[in-house]
């Protein structure tokens, strides 16, 4: 009976300490809780109970005392734009604190928040709109994880810090505006647990001397996008546990040392878009785990390593814009089993494309564009059943259009195509050899530019719905644009300069819905090719690489022979950014509708037989970076705004009665009334001054188109 009384009250006391121990929370930690809830704006964070250790995101251990902070995604933001700076927020047990993915705005330059969170473990700030430089007071003692990616932070990453964080194993800095040098001494003789290091999209500039070797565990390492030179760090080589090296767009040179085939457990490698020179490591095939090679944009030379064709595991090998040579018709891809990607263009390679290439059956992109290849396409490339990415062009050899469209009608899944520069001098397929065409129904980008075909714009093509660009320039296509291709409903980019089409501007083309509304735009969704496309918006400008197809809408006709009026339904193709109709035999006037197209970047009508002025609501093109008006009959003032005076004279020039600024000859002052008259009058000298100037100007202008191969497929 005692006993049991006895239990009894021991019950009841320990259930007494156990609601003592884990529900009741610190006072004082429950105000610095409450001191941070006041510096959020919102939202409003449901804590107001009395114990602190229920509130949403918080945890507490037995003795009551508060080790995480884990609000991520609540939409956080900062009331004062200020980290929070007073010591208030005095948490002295915390080890987890996880507030990414908000938009917690602020400086971290004052705060104080760290001062006391000297057993912090895990710092998670990722995501959020933080500025200013690390605080020196970053907790290091205890600290095994800090990711402060994607923010706004800046200045150096200090060395120091590594020093004294002894059990780090994950530092995550990338996508910040962090400058100085790369931190020189990361690791630690003896006892660096570092396993992942990223310091990429930043602004590092200078050598990577980190002694790198000394870290016995480090896994990743990723420092891409940064501004650093040199050669690759030599001891780098000796972190044998290292599975991705990352350094892509910096500019180190040198060669790629032998001794990489030493990290056997690396399985990616990226140091595309470097300066790297020199022969690849005649080994690197021994690293058989590796799965993703990416050495693009380098000036790597000599031969392709055979011991490649070993890594049964490759993924992805991407070698484009090097200097690499050799004949390819040597490898051997059948072990490749698992190859998906494949990226040669822009080296020296030569030889036939091996038949051994259609067993990697889980190829779903193969570019060789820009070799010496002798291209012929086997039957059996209708075995890679997820092809859906293919450019064989500026290469030899490749002929008989008709039966290559034929054939590659059977790969289901192409969605990008480009035999550009290939079947020179061919007719374009439009006959009984083409009526039954049915296939491509996944093509969004198709590329015959540059063969030289003959005939006309075919019908076939307006079977392919899901069109989104259609590359035919640079070729000597006859006949008219068919009112059909205003139907393609996706229409974007339509590249037909340089051909020998004729007849009128079809006024169906103004109608083509991707240019037109803004609603069928934000349906299609965009093409995510399996390959970047590479975008040069100059010759010597490093090209762009766009990993989907940019919003941009272009529609280039010049160097044709089209005529008539430019039509006023042009005026509908409102999301135009690239209008080139330069060096046809347009005439009459500009239509004044043209100045909807208010999203315009590019304007070039030169070269034309335009009359009549200027419409003078151009002034309202507030996009435009480029105008070409040159080289027809237009008269009268030029329209003044800040905008239209801004561009070369040479943009005017070309046009007798054409006057103001920026041209030099200033407007009588009743000039603009009569200046459709005197264009008449006068139009017996212009029809010899213009072929004059033609003449005089296409020399230049075919530099200009040559380098309008914008992309690089
Ligand atoms: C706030 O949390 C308490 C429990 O801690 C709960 O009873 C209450 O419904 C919550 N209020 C809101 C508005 O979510
Ligand atoms: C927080 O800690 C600092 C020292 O780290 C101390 O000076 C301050 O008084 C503490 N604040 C509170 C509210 O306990
Ligand atoms: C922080 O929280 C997010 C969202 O739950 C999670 O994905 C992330 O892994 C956490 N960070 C750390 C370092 O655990
Ligand atoms: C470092 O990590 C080890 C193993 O996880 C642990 O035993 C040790 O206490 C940690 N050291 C510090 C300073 O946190
Ligand atoms: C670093 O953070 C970024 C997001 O900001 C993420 O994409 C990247 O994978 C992280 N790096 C590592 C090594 O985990
Ligand atoms: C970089 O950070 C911005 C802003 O947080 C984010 O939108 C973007 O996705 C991040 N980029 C990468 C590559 O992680
Ligand atoms: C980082 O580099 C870019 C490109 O050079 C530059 O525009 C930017 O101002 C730099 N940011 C900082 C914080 O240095
Ligand atoms: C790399 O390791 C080798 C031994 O394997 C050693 O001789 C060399 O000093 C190390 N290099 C660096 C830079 O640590
Ligand atoms: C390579 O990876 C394997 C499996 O993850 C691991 O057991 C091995 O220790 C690693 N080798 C090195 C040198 O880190
Ligand atoms: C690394 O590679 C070099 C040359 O390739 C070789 O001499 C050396 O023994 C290798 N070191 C290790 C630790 O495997
Ligand atoms: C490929 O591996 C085999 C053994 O698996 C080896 O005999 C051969 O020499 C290797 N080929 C190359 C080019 O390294
Ligand atoms: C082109 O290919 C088709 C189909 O493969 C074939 O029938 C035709 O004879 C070829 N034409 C030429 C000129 O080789």
């Amino acid at each position: 009976m005692a006993n049991a009384f006895l239990s009894f009250f021991l019950l009841i006391f320990s259930s007494n300490i156990i609601f003592e121990n884990i529900h009741a929370c610190n006072q004082r930690e429950r105000s610095s809780l409450l001191f941070l809830a006041l510096t959020l704006s919102s939202p409003q964070l449901n804590w107001t109970s009395a114990d602190c250790c229920n509130w949403e995101g918080i945890t507490c251990n037995q003795g009551g005392w508060i080790t995480h902070l884990q609000l991520p995604s609540k939409g956080l933001k900062l009331k004062e734009g200020i980290f929070p700076s007073s010591s208030h927020g005095n948490l002295t047990h915390l080890t987890h604190l996880n507030l990414s993915h908000n938009s917690l705005y602020g400086s971290l330059d004052q705060t104080e928040l760290f001062l006391s969170l000297n057993d912090l473990e895990i710092l998670d700030l990722s995501y959020n709109l933080l500025f200013g430089v690390l605080p020196s007071s970053l907790p290091s003692s205890h600290i095994r994880m800090v990711d402060l990616s994607s923010n706004r932070l800046h200045g150096v990453v200090p060395s120091f810090f590594f020093q004294q964080a002894l059990n780090l194993t994950s530092f995550n800095v990338s996508n910040n505006t962090f400058s100085g040098p790369f931190p020189s001494s990361i690791c630690h003789p003896s006892s660096s647990s570092l396993r992942h290091l990223d310091f990429s999209f930043n602004n590092f500039t200078g050598s990577i001397s980190s002694g790198l070797g000394k870290c016995s565990k480090l896994q990743i390492f990723r420092a891409g996008y940064n501004y650093l030179l040199g050669s690759l760090p030599e001891d780098m080589f000796n972190s044998t546990t290292l599975e991705e090296i990352s350094l892509p767009l910096n500019s180190l040179y040198g060669a790629v040392s032998d001794r990489i085939s030493n990290l056997t457990n690396l399985t990616t490698l990226d140091l595309s878009y470097n300066q790297l020179s020199g022969v690849l490591p005649v080994h690197l095939g021994k690293l058989s785990k590796l799965k993703h090679i990416l050495l693009d944009f380098n000036y790597l030379e000599g031969s392709f390593p055979l011991s490649l064709m070993n890594c049964t595991n490759l993924v992805e090998l991407r070698l484009g814009s090097n200097n690499l040579e050799g004949n390819i018709s040597v490898l051997n891809f059948s072990r490749l089993g698992q190859l998906g990607k494949l990226d040669m263009q822009k080296n020296n390679f030569s030889g036939i494309l091996p038949i051994s290439l259609y067993s990697c059956k889980f190829l779903k992109a193969i570019r060789l564009s820009y070799n010496n290849l002798e291209v012929q396409i086997h039957p059996k490339i209708l075995s890679l059943e997820y092809l859906s990415f293919l450019s064989l062009g500026w290469n030899k050899g490749l002929t008989n259009l008709t039966g290559v469209l034929k054939m590659l009608m059977g790969c289901k899944s192409l969605v990008v195509l480009s035999l550009a520069s290939s079947f020179l001098g061919e007719e374009m397929p439009n006959g009984v050899e083409v009526a039954d065409f049915n296939g491509f129904q996944n093509l969004r980008i198709l590329d015959l530019s540059s063969c030289n075909l003959n005939g006309v714009i075919p019908s076939w093509l307006s079977k392919l719905k899901k069109l989104q660009v259609l590359v035919l320039n640079h070729n000597r296509i006859t006949g008219s644009i068919p009112s059909w291709l205003g139907t393609f409903p996706r229409l974007q980019i339509l590249m037909m300069h340089f051909n020998q089409l004729s007849g009128e501007f079809p006024k169906d083309l103004c109608t083509l819905p991707m240019l037109v509304s803004g609603e069928t735009v934000a349906q299609v969704s965009r093409i995510y090719p399996e390959l970047p496309i590479y975008y040069n918006p100059s010759a010597d400008a490093l090209p762009l690489q766009y990993n989907y197809v940019f919003y941009t809408r272009f529609i280039y006709a010049s160097h044709n022979c089209l005529s008539g009026k430019i039509p006023i339904e042009i005026g509908q193709l409102q999301l135009l950014n690239q209008l080139d109709l330069s060096a046809n035999n347009f005439s009459s006037n500009i239509p004044d509708q043209m100045s909807n197209l208010k999203y315009m970047e590019v304007l070039d009508v030169s070269m034309n037989h335009l009359s009549g002025k200027i419409p003078a609501s151009f002034t309202g093109l507030n996009f435009l970076s480029s105008l070409n008006v040159s080289y027809n009959n237009l008269g009268g003032p030029i329209p003044s705004s800040t905008q239209l005076q801004s561009f070369n004279a040479s943009a005017f020039e070309g046009n007798l009665k054409l006057c103001g600024a920026p041209l030099p000859n200033k407007c009588q002052t009743t000039e603009g009334a009569d200046a459709p008259d005197m264009s008449t009058q006068d139009a017996d000298t212009k029809e010899h001054q213009i072929p004059f100037m033609f003449l005089l100007h296409l020399g230049s202008l075919q530099d200009f188109g040559e380098s309008v191969v914008p992309w690089c497929l």
